[in-house]
């Protein structure tokens, strides 16, 4: 049966994990995998989240299967967090929400949701994107378009050249939008730009399919649902992918959620029973564990307190250490031209190497980033800043 298969290449991002723990240099840097560290490299287990765990053990009285939607109260608690009390509340009965396999897994029921109704469709990806994104999509049927969107000179996105190039779509096209802490480029699309890219997406017919996996890291968890609760506010058909992986540090529990708004109550029927449809005859029903997690700690008022603040924490430190290379560049004298690191948003970076740079960055610094030169800002912290800054300036220089 399978004679005729060979080997993949390994994953550009996960499989760089493997690469690392492989390294046996003593000073070697994992800028990899999007997962949050703290300052000595480890990724914390959130201290409402570990309490939530300690309470699950106490009271959980079965392992029976759950529902085909989730975890109960994850998907009223996933809807809330992500578009705010009041909206979700106003869209009451348009909203058709599953919890997912982690945010891929509502990634992939949307782009097999869209290929059940339109075998085939278009959808437009930024340039660059996350590297999971095309074989994602392509894995569903669906065919991937770029539009512009990131300008290395300024490390932000060119909103005009974005703009410009959507104007290709054509009606029924979807339109991924990253919500914030743009993936790979940490450049997220400018408030003053919101109302143009929503006409745009109105008048020439699109679907927008947003995909959040980092509320919390960009400026805030309000302040991070901006775009996406506009698009809400504004679409009769928009598209969220959720993901609970880094704002809750559940990364291995996969925890997520497809939320989508239908014009009607009674297309919003249609859509969920679809969405179950499509589950079921994929992975049944999502796992329970993680989901129970974050429901326990954004129903209880203690524990949501505890954890917001311990995202908060992580956001700012984040916000310190692109200050600190920032700087220990500017004392190499290379930070000009590599990348806007501190006007840059959430998790990562995009700094600009060419993939020989990264190449050798690799082999003759064991410093880890995947070949597009973003980096994992978290997997810095003061005692490698001064290594991966002087790495940097040699190979750049
Ligand atoms: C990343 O972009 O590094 C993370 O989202 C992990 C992944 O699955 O690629």
């Amino acid at each position: 049966m399978f004679s005729s298969l060979s080997v993949l290449p390994t994953d550009p991002i996960l499989g760089l994990a493997t690469l690392y723990e492989a390294d046996q240099k003593v000073e070697k840097v994992d800028l990899g995998v999007g997962v949050y560290r703290q300052a000595d490299g480890r990724t914390p287990i959130m201290e409402a989240v570990q309490e939530a765990y300690i309470r699950l053990a106490q009271q959980e009285a079965s392992k029976s299967y759950i529902s085909h939607a989730g975890w109960p109260g994850f998907t009223r608690a996933c809807r809330n967090l992500a578009l705010g009390t009041d909206l979700s509340n106003q869209l009451e009965g348009k909203l058709s929400v599953l919890q997912t396999p982690g945010g891929c897994g509502a990634l992939r029921l949307g782009f097999d949701l869209i290929a059940t109704s339109t075998p085939g469709a278009t959808v437009w990806v930024s340039n660059p994107t996350w590297a999971n994104h095309v074989p994602i999509l392509e894995a569903a049927g669906l065919h991937a378009q770029s539009y512009n969107y990131y300008c290395p000179k300024t490390g932000q996105v060119d909103t005009t050249a974005m703009l410009q190039s959507l104007e290709q779509a054509e009606a029924g096209d979807i339109v991924l939008l990253h919500a914030c802490c743009h993936n790979p480029t940490g450049a997220d699309i400018p408030a003053e730009a919101w109302e143009a890219l929503i006409s745009l997406i109105e008048q020439k017919g699109l679907l927008p399919f947003i995909d959040m996996a980092y509320q919390g890291f960009g400026d805030g968890l309000e302040e991070d649902a901006g775009l996406t609760r506009k698009l809400f506010a504004s679409l009769p058909e928009v598209l969220l992918s959720y993901s609970c992986s880094k704002n809750f540090g559940l990364y291995r529990e996969r925890v997520g959620a497809l939320i989508i708004k239908s014009p009607t109550v009674k297309q919003a029927e249609a859509v969920e029973s679809n969405m179950a449809r499509i589950a079921r005859q994929s992975y049944s029903m999502p796992p329970a564990h993680g989901a129970a997690l974050v429901t326990t700690v954004l129903e209880d008022q203690t524990l949501r307190t505890s954890w917001q603040r311990e995202l908060d924490e992580m956001r700012s430190r984040i916000t310190f250490l692109r200050k600190d290379l920032d700087t220990a560049l500017a004392h190499y004298g290379t930070n000009d031209g590599l990348g806007n690191i501190t006007g840059q948003n959430g998790m990562f970076s995009r700094l600009n190497l060419s993939e020989d740079q990264v190449s050798v960055l690799q082999r003759s610094y064991s410093i880890y980033m995947p070949a597009n030169g973003r980096i994992n800002v978290a997997g810095l912290n003061r005692e490698n800043i001064p290594y991966v800054a002087r790495a940097l300036t040699s190979v750049s220089g």
